[in-house]
């Protein structure tokens, strides 16, 4: 076992519209879908796509989204033994909205993502031990995703928080984080600091480790690419300019694609390049599970487009 996610799963009912109504409007949408996502979920899809074994530790409810949110995972490769269905609650959905831009907002239900618990973490103790790396995010109770954290650092995992979203960030989870990789809204909250720039997003990065320890930071720029921040050293990564068309899932994607590249042996600023290209990549197709690429298709977008990367 190489990587465990633990988080969220989610259907994400998703329409596309010309413009966001104002308040008290109606709008007409179109292209609705029913579309595998949560934020663990697209993690550990990513990795699996990317050819790695990764097993999800999630809840989904004893419902039609919850079987197909598992067949999904399952068809993508990804280890189910440790996502569990319950009967109280129903399966996550959100619900999504994407413009003609390719931006979005999102109002998600958590439903059965509340249930998760820390006795669903122990029962994967055995996928624990074995694994290099585990990855969290902010869906599930902050309870359990720090059991899971702690889990993982007595086993020698390395832990790497997304702490997304916003809405969801629980302060107690830093200290468990070796690697934290916020984006632009995620940093303001964390560290008080609006990143515009390489610079502030340096000082936001020292803020992290001075504040809550964390020596590893990506602090991720959008348009602007990220800020790759080390023990004190730092490195900008550009961002690869695309056409996009669905940015839903683009940071789990990165986050994803980090952690196999982390796992292959790369180091942080070269697993933050190609996460950077496997996320590119993402945004110019619909879906967050469903538009992540897998690694012939990141290898054919790097020929197409010149970019320099070699396993
Ligand atoms: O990060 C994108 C994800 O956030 C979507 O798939 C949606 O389910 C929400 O959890
Ligand atoms: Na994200």
């Amino acid at each position: 076992m190489t990587i465990v996610v633990a988080g969220s799963v989610m259907m994400d009912i998703v329409l596309s519209t010309e413009r966001y109504p104002e308040r008290g409007e109606t709008v007409f949408g179109s292209g609705l879908r029913f579309s595998p996502g949560g934020k663990g979920a697209n993690q550990a899809t990513t990795v699996a796509k990317l050819g790695m074994e990764t097993c999800f530790i999630g809840c989904v409810g004893e419902d039609a989204f919850g079987h197909a949110l598992i067949d999904r995972l399952r068809g993508n490769g990804v280890l189910t033994a440790c996502t569990r269905k319950t009967s109280e609650t129903r399966s996550g959905t959100a619900q999504i909205t994407i413009d003609a831009s390719g931006e979005n907002t999102i109002i998600v239900h958590r439903g059965a993502n509340d249930s998760l618990s820390v006795e669903d973490i122990d029962a994967c103790g055995e996928y624990m031990g074995r694994c290099k790396i585990l990855l969290v995010q902010m869906e599930v109770p902050a309870a359990v995703t720090i059991h899971a954290m702690r889990a993982a650092k007595r086993h020698g995992a390395t832990v790497i928080l997304d702490p997304a979203p916003a809405g969801g960030i629980d302060l107690a989870a830093l200290p468990y984080a070796d690697i934290i990789v916020p984006n632009q809204q995620e940093t303001k909250i964390l560290t008080q600091i609006d990143v515009r720039s390489v610079d502030t997003a340096v000082e936001a990065a020292l803020y992290l480790h001075r504040q809550f320890g964390i020596a590893k930071s990506i602090v991720k720029m959008g348009r602007r690419g990220s800020l790759v921040y080390q023990d004190g050293a730092h490195e900008h990564i550009p961002a690869v300019p695309v056409e996009a068309v669905d940015t839903v899932g683009a940071g789990d994607t990165f986050a994803g694609a980090l952690a196999y590249a982390l796992a292959k042996g790369r180091r942080l600023a070269d697993a933050a390049r190609f996460a950077t290209i496997v996320s590119a990549l993402k945004v110019t197709r619909h879906g967050s599970q469903d538009g992540i690429p897998d690694m012939g298709e990141v290898e054919a977008f790097c020929r197409a487009r010149g970019l320099d990367w070699r396993w």
